[in-house]
């Protein structure tokens, strides 16, 4: 086979988004419309991957710097055809190029390699698909025979041509020495003043060359996004491919509707996910783990047995087995939660570590914290952590009991099975095994009367 270089144009305007964000940088499923295009390119293993860009100048290289692509620049947007010559010096005659949109965000590698199968020295891969609705496309003319002619945009169709509901993708492969032929001889008399790549169909049947067409799955995986609403009508169809991938595995969801997966969510059996859930980043579920209603998880490892219930927000952080999280709790970044941990509502746990069968159930912030086995931490604790400039480690031993209402003002060690008097303010180490209390004593005042209103 020849060698792949796929090119990948990203430099028009996206007027319709009316956003200063350039249109590939908007996000579906969380990532942006061109990585997602450069994720699928990857996946052919081609050569090298070429993104023309243009618009928004330099502010699209440098959201995504990081991609392993050559960045081209288009100075004027002079056309789809003219994009592509501006990527051509760099591609050997030999290869076979794979033209990509960057606004086209869901075709599938199997498809795309099924365009790419059609090039050979007489013949090139044209995607095209039946729309029910074909305004705004280029329309694939045929011979008699069945045979590709060209393709006429819908601004330079004649009102027959019109009626054709087989549109052009935009994607197709081609032999580089042909599409160099083609685009040498393209002009811009049309409709639009461009020059149009879509010219370099006719060109090359002039040239003796075949179109081999090939069609998607599904319709979505051609779409193109120019506007706010087909971006939300390609992120609900991603969604619930996703949702159906879940369920295919054996995953319950309460409404396949309500869960959006921006990133990659792996699930043991018996998953339960009740509605509005949001995963992103990298998720793993273990066996049997339950999340409740409207609670967002990015970037977690959640043990098997484990509970959630609602309205938690979960970041970066790895969770036991069997441990019980929520309604209404906040893990923070690098939170280690070890098996059967309790953590309850309106409690925020920040780069701590909490080992097993640990409770912290009501009204707390634990942070930069190592908590111990078998901890009681009780309601309205708070570790001071922060002197406002410096952040410092609190130490909880193991099977200590920290009563109500006690702040913690790190650094501070409690000791193994210590415990701590409820509205303790907690500024020294305090032993193992013993109580502490760091609180006014309660007075009583005699003889003291209540004040009377003065008439
Ligand atoms: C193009 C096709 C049309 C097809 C449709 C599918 C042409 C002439 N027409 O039309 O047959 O049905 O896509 O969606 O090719 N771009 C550049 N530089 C430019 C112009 C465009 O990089 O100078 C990029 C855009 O960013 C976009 C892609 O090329 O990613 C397509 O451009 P667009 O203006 O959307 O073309 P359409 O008019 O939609
Ligand atoms: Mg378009």
């Amino acid at each position: 086979m020849n060698k792949l270089e796929i090119v990948i144009l990203a430099a028009g305007e996206g007027k319709r988004m009316r956003s200063r964000l350039p249109k590939v940088l908007h996000k579906l499923a969380g990532e942006s419309l061109l990585e997602r295009v450069v994720k699928t390119a990857q996946s052919l293993e081609p050569e090298q991957i070429h993104v023309v860009y243009g618009h928004g100048g330099e502010c699209v290289p440098e959201a995504l710097a990081h991609l392993p692509v050559q960045w081209v620049l288009q100075v004027e947007q002079k056309g789809t055809g003219h994009a592509v010559i501006q990527a051509m010096p760099k591609i050997d005659d030999a290869a076979t190029v794979l033209v990509l949109y960057g606004d086209v965000p869901l075709a599938a590698k199997s498809t795309l390699d099924a365009v790419v199968a059609k090039v050979d020295g007489t013949s090139l891969g044209l995607l095209t698909v039946e729309l029910a609705n074909a305004k705004g496309y280029g329309r694939i003319v045929k011979q008699e025979n069945g045979s590709v002619l060209a393709i006429v945009e819908e601004r330079d169709a004649s009102p027959e041509q019109r009626k054709i509901r087989e549109i052009n993708t935009g994607i197709l492969a081609v032999q580089a020495s042909t599409l160099k032929g083609c685009l040498n001889g393209l002009g811009n008399a049309n409709a639009q003043g461009e020059y149009y790549l879509t010219d370099c169909i006719a060109a090359a049947v002039a040239d003796g060359i075949t179109v081999e067409t090939v069609h998607p799955h599904s319709e979505e995986e051609v779409l193109g996004i120019n506007d706010c609403q087909q971006l939300a009508r390609l992120e609900r169809y991603y969604q619930r491919q996703q949702a159906n991938g879940l369920m295919a595995n054996g995953v319950t969801l309460f409404d396949p509707a309500r869960i959006d997966v921006r990133g990659e969510l792996r699930c043991g059996q018996d998953v339960v996910i009740d509605v509005n859930v949001i995963f992103e980043g990298r998720v793993v579920l273990g066996d049997a783990v339950c999340i409740g209603a409207n609670t967002i998880i990015r970037n977690a490892e959640i043990g098997a047995g484990t509970v959630i219930q609602a309205n938690c927000v979960i970041e970066d952080a790895i969770v036991g087995r069997e441990t019980r999280i929520g309604p209404f709790s906040r893990l923070r970044p690098e939170t280690r939660l070890a098996d059967a941990v309790h953590i309850g509502n309106f409690v925020e746990i920040k780069k701590s570590v909490v080992a097993q069968g640990s409770k912290i159930n009501h009204l707390s912030y634990i942070g930069d914290s190592e908590v111990g086995s078998g901890v009681n931490i009780g309601a309205g604790t708070i570790t001071c952590n922060y002197d406002g400039v410096n952040k410092f480690k609190t130490t909880i031993g193991n099977d200590s009991f920290i009563g109500s209402g006690t702040q913690l003002v790190a650094p501070v060690t409690v000791g193994d099975g210590a415990t701590i008097g409820a509205g303790s303010t907690i500024t020294k180490d305090t032993p193992k095994g013993q109580l502490t209390l760091a609180r006014a004593r309660q007075q009583l005042v005699k003889g003291w009367q209540r004040p009377k209103k003065k008439l």
